[in-house]
């Protein structure tokens, strides 16, 4: 049989393919540009006669019905949250959470969820048979070959990345449903005053021809913007975001200084614009990997004056960072940021940067410090203090590395809004840190 003869026998409607989830089912259903919304709304409409299934999602990028109260007793866990999970878990809708260091995604699937179906999402197939996993790969590639049921839903708009791993064939699949839709979109917001001010102590360390892991947040962005001067910066990252296609168009990005993949941008997934996508589209400078690979540290730090800049909500006084959370509620992931904070300190001339702003505003109105004295109990530390290297606010640079106790004090406090610094002095002598 031809693949195309293989496709035509396999092709079935979304409704006809999601009967085929039974009772006990664990179902992937990726997430970020690879969610397949009419699957889970498929799925959302059969929930009433499925018993013990779980769904596990990322970063999903659409309001899917799944993540509504109707929907409890379908468990759901994700890797990372979105807006559109945090907004469900504030609605009542309780979501587990995997932590783990991005490099780990796939073990992490396979051993602690181990799917038994697949959502896909992927571009149409090409002559060998193969599926392009497009965006977000999400580690399908694999699980594909442990996985009972895999459903590929073929969006003709899905753009196709350059990979040798993240494609799946069609011998691996059960049901094609066809669907052509917009991908889902990041809209990247214009930094603000702030955002630049915090980025600019960043982008004065950064030299021409370093390789970049930009993170995700608004600091991150207003990084990555600013530093359309540079000359022959590479791209090494996990996420690729506008910013990195922005400085690719101006030719401040060009890749060409670094010693693995030279000449080309390796990414582990992508969101962004529909302008971006169409850039990343075919195009043969770009390469995606699977995430254990642009996320291990070892492979980061051969890339010399490699820069990693990602973003956090709260730093104590030590340098414990927590970026995922707000005390004990989860507000992200884990993501890849100790991955690169390690690996861009292995690497030759390397530096690691974790940036936010010196406050946040409360909800009456009032302005809280985002570098305290202790984290509150049961606060979730993403970064440890050994890991750690530059903290930054729009008050300057905090350098922790191998610091002492007093010295980080000394060094938190003159990053701190100067309305906080004499609480926190008072505090740091009050429990012998100064
Ligand atoms: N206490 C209470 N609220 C806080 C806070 C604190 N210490 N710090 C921030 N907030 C609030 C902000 O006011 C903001 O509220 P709003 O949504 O009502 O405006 C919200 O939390 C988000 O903060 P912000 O600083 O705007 O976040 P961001 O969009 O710039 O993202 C992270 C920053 C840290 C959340 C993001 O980078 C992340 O998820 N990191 C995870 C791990 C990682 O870095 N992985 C590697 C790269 S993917």
């Amino acid at each position: 049989m031809s693949y195309k003869q293989e496709y035509e026998k396999k092709k079935m409607s979304f409704k006809d393919a999601v009967k085929l989830v039974q009772n006990g089912d664990r179902i992937y259903i990726a997430g970020a540009t690879n969610l397949s919304v009419p699957l889970t709304e498929e799925l959302y409409n059969i929930k009433d006669e499925l018993k013990d299934v779980s769904v596990l999602g990322f970063l999903v990028a659409n309001d899917i019905k799944l993540l509504g109260r109707d929907c409890d007793h379908i468990s759901y866990a994700s890797t990372f949250l979105s807006g559109y999970e945090r907004a469900a878990q504030k609605n009542g809708r309780i979501i587990d959470n995997f932590s783990f260091q991005l490099r780990n995604n796939r073990k992490t699937i396979k051993n602690n969820f181990d799917p038994t179906v697949l959502f896909v999402m992927a571009t149409p197939m090409d002559d060998e048979g193969y599926f392009n996993l497009s965006l977000s790969p999400a580690e399908m590639d694999s699980l594909v070959n442990t996985a009972r049921l895999t459903i590929v839903h073929v969006n003709d708009q899905m753009p196709h990345i350059n990979t040798e791993e993240n494609k799946i064939h069609i011998s691996k699949v059960h049901a094609i449903c066809e669907q052509s839709c917009p991908v889902a979109t990041l809209p990247s917001a214009e930094p603000s005053e702030l955002d630049n001010k915090v980025a600019s102590y960043i982008v004065e360390r950064i030299p021409n021809g370093a390789c970049l892991q930009i993170g995700i947040g608004g600091i991150a962005n207003a990084v990555g913007f600013s530093l359309v001067n540079h000359k022959n910066l590479g791209v090494y990252t996990e996420m690729y975001t506008e910013c990195m296609y922005y400085l690719t168009k101006k030719g401040a990005i060009d890749n060409s200084q670094k010693k693995l993949h030279t000449g080309k941008s390796v990414l582990g997934f992508a969101m962004g614009s529909k302008e971006m996508y169409d850039f990343l589209h075919k195009n043969p400078d770009v390469i995606s990997r699977p995430l254990e690979y642009t996320n291990d540290p070892y492979l980061v730090a051969q890339h010399d004056n490699f820069v990693s800049v990602n973003a956090c909500l709260q730093v104590d006084m030590t340098g414990q960072v927590c970026s995922e959370a707000i005390g004990k509620t989860q507000f992200s992931g884990t993501g890849g940021q100790v991955d690169f904070v390690r690996g861009a300190q292995l690497s030759k001339g390397g530096m690691s940067f974790i940036a936010m702003h010196s406050t946040a505003e409360k909800k009456d109105g009032s302005r809280l410090s985002k570098i305290v004295m202790s984290h509150p109990e049961g606060s979730i530390i993403t970064t440890g203090r050994t890991d750690v290297q530059y903290i930054v606010t729009e008050y300057g640079v905090a350098e922790l590395q191998n610091k002492s106790r007093m010295q980080r004090a000394k060094e938190m406090i003159a990053i701190a809004h100067p309305d906080f610094r004499d609480e926190l002095t008072h505090q740091a002598k009050k429990d012998g840190y100064l």
